[in-house]
C-alpha cells in the first residue's frame, strides 16, 4: 500500500480580498504513484487546486502537505518546485528566443548539474520524446504538439515526483492530444510519477486510476 503523496486538509483560497471563494474547504488525499484526473466546471477551482499542490501560491487556510513539505510555511518554496514538481500547461510556455534543449535545461539552471550534463540530460529526454532532430530549433519553428512534447521534457528533466498537468491537450487537436495522452500514460507507468491531470474531456478523465471532480471549490465525489 503506498503512502500518501498529497494531503489537503479543510483549505481555503480567496481572491478578491475575499469576495471569490475559489477552494472551499478542500479535503484530498493522493497516493505515491497515482494518476488521478480532475474534472468539473470552468470557474470551480481545479486550476487554483494545482497551482496550491505546486506552490505557485498559497493558501490562505487550512493544510496542504506535498511530498513531506508543508506547504503553509512562509518560505520560498523555489527548491520544492524545482525537485518535487514538474508543470505542464495547456500553452507551453516555451521561452521563444532559447532553443529547444535549453528551454529544457531551464529547471536545472539553479541545481548542482553541470552545464555538460545539463545539455546531456535535455537531449536525452528530448531524445525519448523523439525530440532528437528538434533540439537546435526555436520553439517557433515547431508544431503545437511538438512544443508540448518540449514542455513535457522540461518537466520531467529534474525527475520530478509529480506531475502537474493543468489541461495540457486544451489547445490541441485532437489526435495531437491523443499523441500527448500517450506519452503522458506511459510516463507515468515508466517512472512511478504520481500524476495529476486537469481535463475537460470525460474520455480523458477515464484514462486516470481516479477521477475527482472539483464544483464551487469543493471535491464533491
Ligand atoms: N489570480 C486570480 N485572481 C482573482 N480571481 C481568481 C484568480 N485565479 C482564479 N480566480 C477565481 O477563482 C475561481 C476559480 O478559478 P480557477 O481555479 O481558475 O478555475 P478552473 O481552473 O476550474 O476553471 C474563479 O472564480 C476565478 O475567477
Ligand atoms: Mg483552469
Amino acid at each position: 500500500m503506498n503512502k500518501n503523496i498529497i494531503e489537503i486538509k479543510n483549505l481555503i483560497k480567496l481572491y478578491d480580498h475575499g469576495n471569490t471563494i475559489a477552494l472551499d474547504n478542500l479535503n484530498l488525499e493522493i497516493k505515491k504513484g497515482e494518476f488521478v484526473s480532475i474534472i468539473g466546471p470552468s470557474g470551480s477551482g481545479k486550476s487554483t487546486l494545482l497551482n496550491m499542490l505546486g506552490a505557485l501560491d498559497q493558501a490562505d487556510e487550512g493544510s496542504i502537505n506535498v511530498a513531506g513539505f508543508d506547504l503553509m510555511e512562509k518560505k520560498d518554496f523555489s527548491h520544492f518546485r524545482s525537485k518535487e514538481i514538474g508543470f505542464i500547461f495547456q500553452l507551453h510556455n516555451l521561452i521563444p528566443n532559447l532553443t529547444v534543449s535549453e528551454n529544457v535545461q531551464i529547471p536545472m539552471i539553479h541545481t548542482d548539474i553541470s552545464d555538460e550534463d545539463m545539455i546531456k540530460r535535455a537531449n536525452s529526454i528530448l531524445e525519448s520524446l523523439n525530440l532528437s532532430s528538434k533540439i537546435n530549433q526555436f520553439p517557433t519553428k515547431l508544431s503545437g504538439g511538438e512544443r508540448q512534447r518540449v514542455a513535457i521534457a522540461r518537466a520531467l528533466v529534474n525527475h520530478p515526483s509529480i506531475i502537474l498537468a493543468d489541461e495540457p491537450t486544451g489547445a490541441l487537436d485532437s489526435k495531437t492530444g491523443d499523441v500527448i495522452l500517450a506519452v503522458l500514460k506511459k510516463i507515468h507507468k515508466a517512472e512511478n510519477v504520481t500524476l495529476i491531470l486537469v481535463t475537460h474531456e470525460t474520455y480523458v478523465a477515464d484514462m486516470a486510476d481516479r477521477t475527482i471532480e472539483v464544483r464551487d471549490g469543493q471535491i464533491t465525489n
